[in-house]
């Protein structure tokens, strides 16, 4: 089976006023595809940092992160604006464009096609956000919907390009049981036929079960969470 994510000794941090702060020390990680692997932690453990590096939007040291088979650090430009297209990010605020509405949101996760494709395009986007629970809202502007409402376009977005890697942070904190319910369950109907990984953080007790694997993320490295299922009696 491939790896979709490879990171090896990652280490990681910023320079500060205060000097060099550590963030990452060391920390390994094999992601392959149908897993959905949760990462929990303490607020400024270095979750949305690794996030970030995971997803191209910062770059590693070399030979510590693989994505799709390539070595980030040394990678062309070019290289890395194909390897961001098998991907999508749903970041902890939900980043939506506030000029556009939902729909035209969630299309512009689409690569576009020809103009007589355009309907189909269109009926995915708005099967998506049927999915998500906000079919009356495809009209909208972003300002005119409430913070869970906007997250759950930010992951009808996401899932609309269906991605070979799926990163989410805290992908439900802004949500009710049934909306986070909702989430969680089209991102495992993702796993499921597309074969598609992910990365997801969250401090969310109630969608722990969406993990087919789980780690902690402390003093800069990844521990293995036994799930309550799986842990001897
Ligand atoms: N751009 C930056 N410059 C300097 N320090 C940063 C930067 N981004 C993050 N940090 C620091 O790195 C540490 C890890 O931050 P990060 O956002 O990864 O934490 P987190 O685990 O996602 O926390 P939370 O659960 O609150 O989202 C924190 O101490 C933070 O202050
Ligand atoms: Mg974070």
């Amino acid at each position: 089976m491939p790896i979709l994510v490879e990171v090896t000794g990652l280490t990681y941090g910023f320079r500060g006023p205060q000097g060099d702060l550590a963030v990452l020390r060391g920390l390994d990680l094999v992601i392959r595809p149908e897993e959905v692997v949760v990462v929990t932690g303490p607020s400024g453990s270095g979750k949305s940092t690794l996030l970030s590096l995971v997803g191209l939007l910062r770059r590693p040291p070399p030979g510590t992160v693989s994505i799709f088979g390539v070595d980030v650090a040394t990678a062309s430009h070019a290289t890395l604006d194909g390897l961001r297209g098998r991907m999508r990010f749903v970041f902890q605020k939900s980043y939506l464009v506030g000029t556009l509405t939902v729909l035209e949101n969630v299309l512009s996760s689409l690569v576009p096609l020809p103009e007589t494709n355009r309907a189909f395009d269109d009926a995915r986007a708005r099967q998506m956000l049927r999915n998500v629970g906000l079919a009356d809202k495809a009209a909208a502007l972003p300002h005119q919907l409430s913070g869970g409402q906007q997250q759950r376009v930010a992951v009808a977005r996401a899932l609309v390009a269906l991605p070979e890697l799926l990163i989410v942070d805290e992908p439900t904190a802004a949500l009710d049981r049934e909306a986070a319910r909702v989430v969680v369950e089209q991102i495992r109907l993702l796993t499921r036929t597309m074969g598609c990984g992910v990365l997801l953080t969250t401090h969310d007790d109630r969608i722990m079960d969406i993990a087919t694997r789980r780690l902690h993320l402390e003093d800069g490295m990844l521990v293995a969470v036994q799930s309550a299922s799986s842990s001897p009696a």
